[in-house]
C-alpha cells in the first residue's frame, strides 16, 4: 500500500543497456476487467498490470459480486456476470489514485439500477468529474458529486438511460469511454465526437468482445442493448512506462536498449513521434498485431537531442508522457516549447507546475505557461524534488539522474506502484543508479 515516505535517490551517470519488458498497459488492464466482468463466459487475461490502479478496478468488481481469479504472474480469469449481473457493493468502492477507474465506472454503472458510491484518495478527490457527470445527467443518470464537481460520486438507481449525441469539449479518452460504456445501457444509439483523436482501446476491446462500435469521422457510436462475449486478452507492455526508458536511453550517452512487446497503438505513439522530431534514435522492430492492438519491440540508442516546438496534434497522443519529455527537453540543445496542453494541470498532479518546480530545483530553466511550458536545454544539477505523489513525476526525475552532476532526491514516490510495480529494480537492472528509501 501507499507509503508517502518513500523517496528515491537517483545518482549521477549510468548507461542503459540490455532488454526490458515493462509492465502491462494500464488503460487496457482496466478495460479488460470492466468488459470481462460484464461478459457472458470466462475472460482470460495475460500481461495484466499488477499496479495499484488496475488492482483498484479489479477489487471494485469483486466487491460487486464478480469472481476474479488472480492476478498471478499477470494472469487473470474473470467469470463474467453478464450485462445485468453486477450486485450493489456493501460499501463505497475505493478507487485510490485512479482517474480511469472512476470516470469509466461512472458510465458503466450509471444505467444499471444500482446504488453505488465511488471514492478516491486526496489527489483523485480533487480531479474534475463534471466532465463525465454532466453528459451522463443528460442521458438521465442521477449522480451526486461534492460541491465543486469532484468525488465522492454517488450513483443512484435509475430506470434506464437515454442515448446522447455528444461533442466533447476536451479531447479525453476517459470521457469518450465513459459515455460509450453508458451507451450500452441506453435505449438507442449513443455517439461521442472528439475534438482530436484520443486513445481508442475501449472501441477496440468492445469489438473484441463482439460488441460493435461504429466510427464515422470523429464520432464513435454504439447501440444500446447488446451483449459482450468473453475472450482472451494479451495486454502489451505500456508505452507510457516504456517512455521513461525511451528518454533515459536517448539522453544517457552510450546507451543501447531493447524494449519488448510495447503497445504502439497510433493513438498512443506521440512520445515516439516527438522524440524522433527531437533527434532520438528509435527503431521500431517486429511490428505485429496482438488481440486487436499493434505491438512492436523498440530499440533505442542514445543520440543528441535538439529543442523543438511540440506539434499540438501530438498532445493527446502523448498526454501521459510529458513529465519525461520535459526531462528530454532539459537535455536537448536549445529551447523546447509546449502549448495546447492545459489538461496536464488536472492529472494526478498539476504536471506543468510540479515539473517546472522540480526542473528549477535541479537548475534547469523551465518556465510554466497557462497551457504548457518553455524549457531551455542545459546542464542538470543535483537537488531535492517533490513529486507530489505523482507516479510519472517521480519516474521522470529518476531519468534526469542519468544526466545530473549530483544526486537528485525525489520525495513522495510511493504512487509509482499505481502504474509501474518494481520500477526501481527494473531501472537499476538496465543501468540507472537509483535506489528507493522507505522512510
Ligand atoms: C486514459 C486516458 C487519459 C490518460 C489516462 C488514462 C484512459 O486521460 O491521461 O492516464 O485509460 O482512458 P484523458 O482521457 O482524461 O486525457
Amino acid at each position: 500500500m501507499s507509503n508517502s515516505n518513500t523517496s528515491f535517490t537517483a545518482r549521477p551517470g549510468g548507461v542503459l543497456s540490455g532488454t526490458l519488458r515493462v509492465p502491462g498497459d494500464k488503460s487496457i488492464s482496466h478495460r479488460s476487467i470492466m468488459l470481462g466482468a460484464l461478459a457472458e463466459g470466462v475472460t482470460e487475461v495475460e500481461g495484466f498490470l499488477e499496479g495499484e490502479d488496475s488492482l483498484a478496478t479489479l477489487r471494485a468488481f469483486r466487491d460487486m459480486g464478480v469472481r476474479i481469479e488472480g492476478p498471478d504472474g499477470g494472469r487473470v480469469r474473470i467469470h463474467g456476470v453478464g450485462m445485468h449481473g453486477l450486485r450493489a457493493p456493501a460499501a463505497a468502492l475505493d478507487l485510490g489514485n485512479s482517474g480511469t477507474s472512476m470516470r469509466l465506472m461512472s458510465g458503466l454503472l450509471a444505467g444499471q439500477g444500482l446504488d453505488v458510491t465511488l471514492v478516491g484518495d486526496a489527489s483523485l478527490s480533487k480531479r474534475p468529474m463534471k466532465r463525465v457527470t454532466a453528459p451522463l445527467a443528460e442521458m438521465g443518470a442521477r449522480i451526486d458529486t461534492a460541491d465543486n464537481g469532484t468525488a465522492p460520486l454517488r450513483i443512484h438507481p435509475v430506470d434506464g438511460l437515454r442515448p446522447i449525441d455528444y461533442a466533447m469539449p476536451v479531447a479525453s479518452a476517459q470521457v469518450k469511454s465513459c459515455l460509450l460504456l453508458a451507451g450500452m445501457y441506453a435505449d438507442g444509439t449513443t455517439c461521442v465526437a472528439e475534438p482530436a483523436p484520443t486513445r481508442d482501446h475501449t472501441e477496440r476491446m468492445l469489438q473484441g468482445f463482439g460488441y460493435p462500435v461504429r466510427r464515422d469521422g470523429a464520432r464513435a457510436c454504439i447501440d444500446g442493448g447488446g451483449t459482450l462475449r468473453a475472450c482472451a486478452i494479451d495486454v502489451p507492455a505500456d508505452i507510457s512506462s516504456a517512455a521513461f526508458f525511451l528518454v533515459g536511453a536517448s539522453i544517457a550517452e552510450g546507451s543501447d536498449l531493447l524494449l519488448e512487446h510495447v503497445g504502439i497503438n497510433p493513438t498512443r505513439d506521440g512520445v515516439i513521434n516527438i522524440l524522433r522530431l527531437m533527434g532520438a534514435d528509435i527503431e521500431i522492430r517486429n511490428r505485429r498485431e496482438v488481440g486487436g492492438e499493434p505491438v512492436a519491440d523498440l530499440r533505442v540508442r542514445s543520440a543528441p537531442l535538439k529543442g523543438i516546438r511540440i506539434p499540438e496534434d501530438q498532445v493527446p497522443l502523448a498526454i501521459d508522457e510529458f513529465p519525461v519529455l520535459f526531462v528530454a527537453a532539459a537535455c536537448a540543445d536549445g529551447e523546447t516549447v509546449l502549448t495546447g496542453a492545459e489538461e496536464l494541470r488536472v492529472k494526478e498532479s498539476d504536471r506543468i507546475q510540479v515539473m517546472a518546480d522540480g526542473l528549477q530545483a535541479v537548475g534547469v530553466d523551465a518556465r510554466p505557461t497557462p497551457d504548457g511550458i518553455v524549457i531551455q536545454g542545459g546542464p542538470i544539477g543535483g537537488g531535492r524534488v517533490d513529486s507530489h505523489g505523482d507516479h510519472r513525476i517521480a519516474m521522470a526525475f529518476t531519468m534526469a539522474g542519468l544526466r545530473a552532476s549530483a544526486p537528485i532526491h525525489i520525495d513522495d514516490c510511493a504512487n509509482v506502484n499505481t502504474s509501474f510495480p518494481r520500477f526501481v529494480d527494473l531501472a537499476a537492472g538496465v543501468g540507472c543508479a537509483v535506489e528507493s528509501n522507505d522512510g
